[in-house]
């Protein structure tokens, strides 16, 4: 990885645990849950999403404080997704940021519970934030509600279930990803631009453009399932394949997926281009999305 993308990473991902921590740390949590809900957020993970998000902001030209009570709401969102995702009755999978999964580390009902309450409280975080106003409050919690919910992500992760061992469509595949993966990616653009207060117009683009990365960032999450090193993904590989899993690379093989991605990586550029934002740390944060080996 790119020296300055890593320390931009690294940098990040600090200011946004202390963050997270601070909020969490604060809650009265039963001491079973905390260390259950701790457990899978101190794991660590990428923290991509808020860092989308903040890159977006900065990139329009705007100071990121307002950012981060939105961000820690999206990756407690998140977070709750993996937790839930790893369960026995969906992808049972045993490991997860480099370490056991919540449910074999805690049990299931810990960690279905710890998944509750992170998205639960993901609400909490933006509407108790006093850098918001009741407006903007609003208008976070109603996106990011869509974005995640019955219409979202969990309807992504409903299809995909519904998908394994299933002769799909690319068309359908596209859509199970943009909704699982895609929305919450697009989320992050999105309320990156509202908080910078970009113009209707710039929206359109920048939405089409989260879309676009939604699709890439699980192109290369299925591709890294097939060649990736679990040592380095810190989750297991060759999960979808045992769960019959309908990919990229299981519909148009490695290179037809490949293939698929470099297409949407060069629409991903044009649209950044078109909100001018073609020079920026997103840009750079988009090609290393498309080529992550993590
Ligand atoms: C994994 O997301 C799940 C997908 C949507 C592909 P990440 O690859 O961002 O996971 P973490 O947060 O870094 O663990
Ligand atoms: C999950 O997709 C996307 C979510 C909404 C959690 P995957 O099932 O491919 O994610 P990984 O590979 O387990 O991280
Ligand atoms: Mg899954
Ligand atoms: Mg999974
Ligand atoms: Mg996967």
């Amino acid at each position: 990885m790119d020296q300055s993308l890593q320390s931009l990473l690294l940098k990040e991902q600090q200011q946004l645990n202390s963050a997270l921590m601070s909020y969490l740390k604060g809650l009265n949590i039963p001491d079973r849950l905390r260390e259950s809900v701790l457990y899978s957020i101190e794991a660590g993970g990428k923290r991509l999403r808020p860092l989308l998000m903040k890159l977006t902001c900065t990139g329009l030209g705007e100071d990121p404080v307002k950012v981060y009570p939105a961000a820690i709401a999206l990756e407690m969102i998140h977070t709750y997704s993996l937790i839930h995702d790893d369960l026995p009755a969906m992808d049972d999978d045993t490991y997860r940021r480099g370490i056991l999964t919540n449910h074999k580390k805690f049990d299931e009902a810990t960690a279905i519970l710890a998944g509750d309450g992170l998205l639960t409280n993901s609400f909490h975080v933006i509407t108790t934030s006093d850098l918001y106003t009741d407006r903007e409050k609003v208008n976070i919690v109603a996106k990011l509600s869509k974005a995640s919910g019955l219409e979202g992500m969990v309807a992504g992760q409903f299809l995909d279930m519904e998908a394994e061992n299933q002769d799909i469509s690319i068309k359908d595949l596209e859509n199970i990803h943009h909704l699982k993966t895609g929305r919450l990616i697009s989320f992050a653009i999105e309320i990156g631009g509202f908080l910078a207060g970009i113009s209707q117009a710039k929206m359109e683009i920048l939405k089409k453009y989260g879309d676009y990365l939604g699709i890439i960032f699980q192109i290369q999450d299925d591709i890294l399932d097939i060649e990736g090193d679990q040592a380095t993904i810190g989750k297991r590989v060759g999960s979808d394949i045992d769960n019959e899993k309908s990919t990229y690379p299981s519909i148009l093989g490695l290179d037809g997926a490949k293939q698929y991605k470099a297409k949407y990586v060069k629409e991903a550029a044009q649209c950044l281009k078109e909100v001018g934002l073609e020079n920026t740390d997103l840009a750079l944060i988009s090609s290393y999305l498309s080529e992550r080996d993590q």
